[in-house]
């Protein structure tokens, strides 16, 4: 889930004043993109233009990037949004996550005073952010959690929290109240779930969700002043919440996988605290925030479909290939990037090294070369689970197995309890790389 060539790692403007790291991360990266966005480049459209977007109004904007071909030179980054193109860039073994080269020798060289302190989802030793043995290795420990078999047998208990947080919402139907759905369904139960996986208290569930909220927008690059400081604050809070709550682990270990990656720690695995503290930060900070919008998106999007709520309900389609179709028209993640590390050829096209190449997962869910009539939202698509929403290659979503029987079940459980009504003042998330609903009014009525 990267972004730009232009961007800055965290940890080398570290110690440079904020409003200084925010001029080099943001400021003027923000100023270059906005200049060729009025030029109709689609690096600098993505990143300006499509804030609070509906999966409708940027469907022209993907549309676009396809019909530049398969590999698309903007002004300030190379991009693709062709299926074949954007799985063949994730799964070479002529790419590798993060920045490319030049740019961040270059800004290190400048740079040198900086040193890592608190550290984001985009920097290593993040899983998103390294590759190679340090990634296979680190990759391997949170693996064994999330197998199928392993998520299966969660399923479960994820229907009696599902249950739970419908108990509620029903007594505020029946005493007439109306509810936003994202605030008191989608967020709560992907948070739950994750949160005892991981073995988090019941007491910090607020804290995590808060903060993750915030943290979202460290994914974004052009972030406005107030924006920047809330994320950067909301990243340092975090990283001081997880080494506290590490500390308490290691000192009363439990089931969950923070107490499993500490005993992998102890055992002689070569985690270093840094490591540790990454890679459980981003299972916990990925286990909820993108669920979250899978679940406020199917909602809407399935609402919005009353002839297929009805399939879905009479099981003349599944509720899971709601899901798959959801992760294709209006998927969580808009994009991520990959960088070139030799001359190669993508699609056919020469890409040099060092090159960043933006690949584009909502255009390539909507490529007709894979999908017939793309646009059309269809919970009958067979190939529905062709879509690329959880990337493609040696960074595969860790949590895919986990997040489509969440959201399964939430769906299936919510539909059948509720008739749903949405109300007018439904608004997305600020965030452009996560897509999804910041809330969703709803009146409620419990079903016969
Ligand atoms: C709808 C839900 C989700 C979506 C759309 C999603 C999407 C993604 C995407 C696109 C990537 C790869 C980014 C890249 O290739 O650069 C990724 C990686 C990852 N996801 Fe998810 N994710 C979801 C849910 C989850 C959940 C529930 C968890 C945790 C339990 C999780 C944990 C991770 C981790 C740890 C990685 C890094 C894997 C690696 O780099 O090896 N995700 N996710």
């Amino acid at each position: 889930m990267s972004a730009l060539t232009t961007r800055i790692p965290r940890r080398l403007v570290e110690h440079a004043t904020p409003s200084v790291r925010w001029s080099l991360q943001h400021a003027i990266p923000r100023r270059a993109l906005v200049r060729v966005a009025s030029q109709g480049d689609p690096q600098g459209v993505l990143s300006t233009e499509t804030t609070g977007l509906l999966p409708e109004e940027l469907a022209p904007i993907l549309a676009r990037i396809r019909g530049g071909g398969a590999i698309v030179t903007g002004k300030l980054s190379t991009l693709t949004g062709e299926h074949d193109a954007v799985k063949e860039v994730l799964t070479s073994n002529d790419f590798r996550t993060g920045l490319p080269g030049d740019t961040s020798r270059a800004v290190r060289g400048a740079l040198t005073w900086a040193a890592s302190t608190t550290i984001g989802p985009l920097e290593p030793p993040s899983l998103l952010a390294t590759d190679g043995p340090t990634h296979t290795r680190n990759r391997k420990l949170v693996t064994r959690v999330f197998t199928a078999r392993a998520v299966e047998a969660l399923r479960e208990r994820t229907e009696q929290v599902a249950t739970e947080l419908l108990d509620d919402l029903e007594a505020d139907a029946r005493a007439g109240h109306d509810v936003d759905l994202v605030a008191r369904y989608c967020e709560q139960l992907p948070v739950t779930v994750i949160a005892e996986i991981l073995g988090v208290p019941e007491s910090e569930y607020e804290t995590v969700l808060r903060l993750g909220g915030h943290a979202g927008s460290s994914l974004d690059l052009g972030l406005d002043w107030a924006t920047f400081r809330r994320t950067e604050s909301a990243l340092d809070e975090f990283d001081a919440w997880l080494e506290t709550h590490l500390a308490a682990k290691r000192a009363q270990p439990g089931d969950g996988l923070f107490s499993a990656l500490i005993q992998a720690q102890d055992d002689g695995v070569g985690l270093s605290d840094q490591e540790l503290k990454s890679v459980a930060g981003l299972v916990l900070a990925a286990g909820f925030e993108t669920t979250v919008n899978l679940l406020g998106n199917a909602i809407r999007l399935i609402v919005d479909h009353p002839e297929q709520l009805a399939a879905l309900r009479s099981g003349k389609a599944s509720w899971l290939n709601a899901v798959e179709e959801t992760l294709r028209f209006d998927p969580p993640v808009l994009l991520t990037a990959r960088t070139a590390t030799c001359d190669t050829r993508v699609a056919d096209v020469d890409v040099a090294a060092g090159t960043l190449v933006v690949t584009v997962l909502a255009a390539a869910n909507r490529d007709p070369k894979i999908f017939d009539d793309p646009d059309a939202f269809d919970v009958h698509r067979e190939n529905a689970r062709e879509h690329l929403a959880f990337s493609s290659g040696r960074h595969f979503c860790l949590g895919a197995a986990l997040s489509r029987m969440e959201s399964e079940v939430a769906l299936r459980v919510f539909f059948d309890r509720f008739d749903v009504e949405l109300l007018p003042g439904s608004t997305r998330r600020p965030t452009r790389i996560l897509r999804g609903y910041a809330t969703l009014p709803a009146r409620l009525a419990a079903r016969a």
